[in-house]
């Protein structure tokens, strides 16, 4: 494949449009243009033929994030699925920063779509909480209290459902300080990339903390599978596909020049689109405002109030005017949610059709999405309880994983 633009300069870019790992700012009204950012990026959009392609080689249906168009930009993941075809070994590689407690409904996107290609693919999956990137960036005031939120946040990435066998979470603050071969490969990034080549992916500049500008390599370093001995043995051929949300992109990006120089295999990426807050698509989610988003320890009273008081509406003002009108699905935030969530694409066909004509009302679109987010919360909170100390412990350590490679 012709390789595209893989490192655009920062400063290049236009400025109405900047998406990085720390900022998504817009001056649009209508949010982030995504089509935009697939040309900034680089990157390419996964079209009905990839989709076909998918269904074809796995025999799944493709899951309603594909199909919605929610993760909609990849690069290479051709080649994963010619390597499934081929029942070739691959591994998956995510990651989160645990930057709170209690994680929110946008948080559960990658992994829900992570766990969902792992039950597709029966490949290993490992998960880096990035602990010291939290330490670094926010006002944590020691390395301990950013691991304690991944030793918490891990708890909820488990209640997604991951495979116990198939499944290594790691903190980058306990597996750097064990894993040598972590070590040495992040050492090789760290030697390959100039700050110059920082400066102009992520912005950084000479004031910025010196763990900052070395982070990136860190990122970098589980898309190469021989960091992980206990999985991969000395294997450094073993390709990885990174589902991410798009503003993780320029890690990767980055990761994906310096791959060749190291003789390791360029990641493959999945990328989906940004989850909305609850007060719109222009206004930023935030972990520390309980009410822009739907939390994973919001009760189901609250889950159903905070829909009802917050979910930004684009029905009409009054009754009459919905009646004449009819509703703005594009903008309508439980519309929205509700093509997040909602597996039965018939009855999110008809609720549009509805919606948008005027015949269903506000209250009852978002009756629907209160039943349906009640019960996805609900099974994660079920499973939430189950999660010991000790099953959390076992998905952290370093062990051989049950897969085929
Ligand atoms: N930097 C990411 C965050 O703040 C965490 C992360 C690390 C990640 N590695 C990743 C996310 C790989 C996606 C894929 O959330």
């Amino acid at each position: 494949m012709a390789e595209k633009k893989e490192q655009p300069d920062a400063s290049k870019d236009e400025p109405e449009q900047i998406v990085d790992p720390w900022r998504v700012v817009t001056t649009s009204e209508k949010g982030v243009d995504y089509d935009k950012l697939i040309r900034q990026f680089g990157s390419e959009r996964i079209d009905d033929a990839m989709l076909k392609r998918f269904e074809e080689v796995t025999g799944h249906k493709p899951h309603r994030f594909l199909r919605r168009g929610i993760f909609f930009s990849h690069r290479e993941l051709k080649n994963i699925l010619d390597l499934y075809e081929a029942k070739k070994p691959f591994f998956l590689y995510t990651g989160r920063g645990p930057s709170s407690s209690s994680m929110h409904v946008g948080h559960l996107i990658p992994f829900i779509f992570t766990k969902w290609l792992q039950d597709v693919f029966d490949v290993p999956l490992v998960v880096q909480m990035t602990d010291d990137e939290k330490f670094l960036w926010r006002e944590l005031e020691t390395p301990d209290v950013a691991r304690n939120l991944a030793y918490e946040n891990a708890k909820d990435i488990i209640s997604c459902g991951f495979h116990r066998d198939k499944t290594f979470i790691f903190s980058n603050i306990d597996y750097i300080s064990s894993c040598a071969a972590f070590y040495k490969n992040m050492l090789k990034v760290e030697k390959l990339v100039t700050f110059n080549q920082v400066r102009g992916i992520f912005g950084f500049n000479e004031s910025d903390a010196i763990g900052k500008i070395s982070f990136p390599a860190i990122q970098a370093t589980p898309s190469f599978s021989n960091s992980f001995p206990e999985i991969f043995g000395e294997a450094a051929d073993v390709p990885c596909l990174i589902p991410c949300a798009i503003d993780q992109d320029p890690y990767f990006r980055m990761t994906r020049d310096v791959a060749p120089k190291l003789n390791y295999l360029k990641p493959a990426l999945i990328h989906s689109t940004f989850f909305p807050a609850l007060q719109g698509a222009q206004t930023k989610m935030s972990a520390s405002d309980k009410t822009s988003s739907i939390f994973l320890t919001d009760t189901q009273e609250e889950i159903k109030n905070k829909i009802n008081r917050y979910a930004y509406s684009g029905g009409g003002s009054t009754e009459a005017e919905h009646r004449e009108k009819g509703g703005d699905c594009d903008v309508d935030i439980s519309y929205q949610y509700l093509t997040f969530f909602l597996e039965d694409d018939d009855r999110l066909a008809k609720i549009k059709e509805e919606y948008s004509s005027g015949r269903m009302m506000t209250g009852e679109l978002k009756r629907e999405l209160v039943v349906v987010l009640q019960s996805l919360i609900g099974d994660i909170q079920e499973k939430r309880r189950a999660v010991t100390d000790d099953i959390r412990r076992h998905f952290m350590t370093p062990r051989k994983l049950n897969h085929k490679a």
